[in-house]
């Protein structure tokens, strides 16, 4: 038992159910009442009342917005945003990558679709260890090993099959139009072009003749992308349905790009991959109900866990931004990363600990060793390297219809424009997801998340993920749709959506607008954005945390559903270009 310092350690409460833990008992919390906004809010909701749409590309949400106003469900409507953001924000959007569905339909089930890529089969636990045995980032994060085998396709086909209503060549129609006659770039993707692009891209003939014009300069704001090769791969699909990707004429390319350049997918790599349907994580919270990923995701087991020790305080009396609020979350936060790094896989390959992780009694365990005024350094809890951050773009959007069923998708290349690799003439950007496996137990990924054996490569295995596709359940009906890209601090985003919504009696415009905060355990660093008083932090300081100021963190896309069935959604400001509609 590699945790230390704990009352009551995992392996024991999976032995004795913790049963002597006791002690903290549920603070009385101040829940206030819900709050989808008033006129005298700061920040206002976008509010509709059939269908609503939220995602990061003004395009895409019009996409869908479309399909719903046409009488496709949320799925339906989802997919083909999924679909659209593949072309109009390639810096996440993809059919080369992965991701996970979660929806919850009107009658009140809940299902995930979990299409997160999986390593080829030549792939092995020390492929990006160099000669002196230290990870090489390089090879997981930028060549043509960073490539995991794709599962976008195959999610988005599954979840039309079982849970649409339209042909899926009917949801490809408004992104082959995308790509085949251009679409006006916005800033954030002539942004990103000018400093992501020219890093991972540039170096690639078929990535730079689709981004870049021949002056070598990338497309600016306000100038026409136009993808031919991929709306050639998207028609394919429309055709063919699936297979075309996993064993036509897109499967050739991506196997002969790999071949070609010492990558491993193969056409018999593609021809195995399936998406799987998978029971959701599921907790309880002040009343309300959460569902969210399951493994390969960490993102729901540790939202519910950091919820549970979460309960055991009265976070509204304490007030959003204030010092006692903010060490508590900070430190149970602590806990949750700590534990991701030992116990989180691929539950195809790993045993992992979900009912133990995310039981009241060990949350009460933690939250029994929270001190308020005094933080837990991470070296206390357990040892490891550090790394910085980079940049990450996945991307997240929330889908309601007007029959009231929900869907939250969170998916992604991993960093921004994946391996910067588009296979052939495919016009698709591959993946560089191969980064979020541990390429060697305790040395960081790019998130500065550090792993063991549960989520070491494997052939056929899932790397572990933190996106969290989120929806709460309020009296048995959908109330909020919620997910957010950002790496490790996926789940800390989703968190405080869900904590500022209930605690904080927020709308859910305030919410989203909240300046944000994260601890991942390690590095010891919690982690601020602009905007929290320089009282709190100095307070923070005094009590153990080590402050810093970052940049902006997450990308929220969520919807609010009042009683009366009512819609409020609102956009990250953090990026612009995004967008909430509906009619
Ligand atoms: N690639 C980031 C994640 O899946 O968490």
């Amino acid at each position: 038992m590699k945790i230390i310092s704990r009352g009551c350690q995992l392996g024991w409460l999976l032995v004795t159910g913790c049963l002597l833990c006791g002690g903290a008992s549920a603070a009385p919390a101040s829940v206030p009442p819900v709050s989808y906004g008033v006129e005298a809010d700061t920040f206002h909701p976008v509010k509709e009342q059939h269908g609503m749409v939220s995602s990061v590309d003004a395009l895409a949400t019009r996409v869908g917005v479309d399909i719903l106003k046409q009488g496709g469900n949320a799925v339906d409507a989802a997919v083909a945003v999924g679909f659209a953001l593949a072309v109009t924000h390639p810096q996440a959007g993809n059919l080369g990558g992965g991701g996970f569905m979660l929806l919850r339909t009107a009658a009140g089930r809940t299902t995930t679709i979990d299409f997160r890529e999986m390593a080829p089969a030549g792939a092995s636990r020390d492929m990006f260890l160099d000669k002196q045995g230290n990870a090489d980032s390089k090879l997981s994060l930028t060549s043509h090993l960073a490539s995991g085998t794709p599962g976008t396709v195959a999610g988005f086909a599954l979840a039309v099959q079982k849970y649409g209503t339209l042909p899926l060549a009917r949801l490809l129609e408004p992104a082959i139009r995308l790509a085949r006659d251009g679409f006006v770039i916005n800033d954030a993707l002539a942004n990103d072009l000018k400093t992501y692009g020219k890093e991972v891209l540039l170096s690639h003939p078929a990535s730079k003749a689709i981004f870049f014009k021949a002056d070598g300069t990338p497309y600016q704001k306000g100038e026409r992308l136009v993808q031919k090769n991929l709306a050639r791969s998207l028609q394919l699909i429309a055709e063919q349905g699936a297979a075309a990707f996993y064993q036509g004429k897109i499967a050739d390319e991506i196997a002969a790009e790999m071949a070609a350049h010492g990558g491993l997918i193969s056409k018999a790599d593609l021809t195995a991959y399936r998406a799987v349907e998978r029971q959701p994580v599921s907790g309880t919270y002040h009343g309300y109900e959460l569902f969210s990923m399951p493994p390969p995701s960490s993102g729901g087991i540790h939202i519910v866990q950091i919820l549970n020790i979460l309960e055991n305080f009265d976070l509204a009396k304490m007030g959003f931004g204030s010092a006692d609020a903010i060490q508590v979350m900070a430190e149970a936060e602590k806990y949750a990363y700590a534990d991701r790094s030992e116990y989180l896989g691929d539950p195809d390959f790993v045993k992992v600990p979900w009912q133990a992780l995310t039981s009241k009694a060990y949350a009460k365990s933690l939250a029994q060793q929270i001190d308020l005024q005094q933080a837990r350094p991470s070296s206390a809890i357990k040892p490891g390297n550090l790394a910085p951050y980079e940049s990450n773009q996945t991307t997240h959007f929330s889908v309601v219809d007007q029959r009231g069923n929900a869907v939250a998708v969170t998916y992604t290349l991993n960093t921004n424009f994946g391996s910067g690799i588009v296979a052939g003439n495919s016009g698709i950007l591959m993946n560089n997801q191969m980064d979020d496996f541990s390429a060697k137990p305790g040395t960081p990924n790019v998130y500065g998340l550090v792993g063991g054996d549960a989520n070491a490569i494997q052939p056929a295995k899932r790397p572990l993920s933190s996106m969290s596709p989120t929806i709460v359940v309020k009296e048995g009906k959908a109330w909020l749709v919620t997910g957010s890209p950002g790496g490790s601090r996926i789940i800390t985003t989703v968190l405080q959506m869900v904590v500022n919504s209930i605690d904080f009696g927020m709308n859910v415009a305030e919410a989203t607008n909240a300046p944000r905060f994260h601890h991942q355990w390690l590095p010891d660093q919690l982690r601020v954005e602009k905007g929290f008083s320089p009282d709190t932090l100095r307070l923070l300081e005094s009590r153990g945390q080590h402050v810093q100021v970052e940049a902006a963190m997450g990308s929220t896309q969520s919807i609010m559903i009042a009683p009366d069935g009512t819609l409020y959604g609102a956009s990250d400001p953090r990026s612009p270009g995004a967008l909430t509609a509906g009619y």
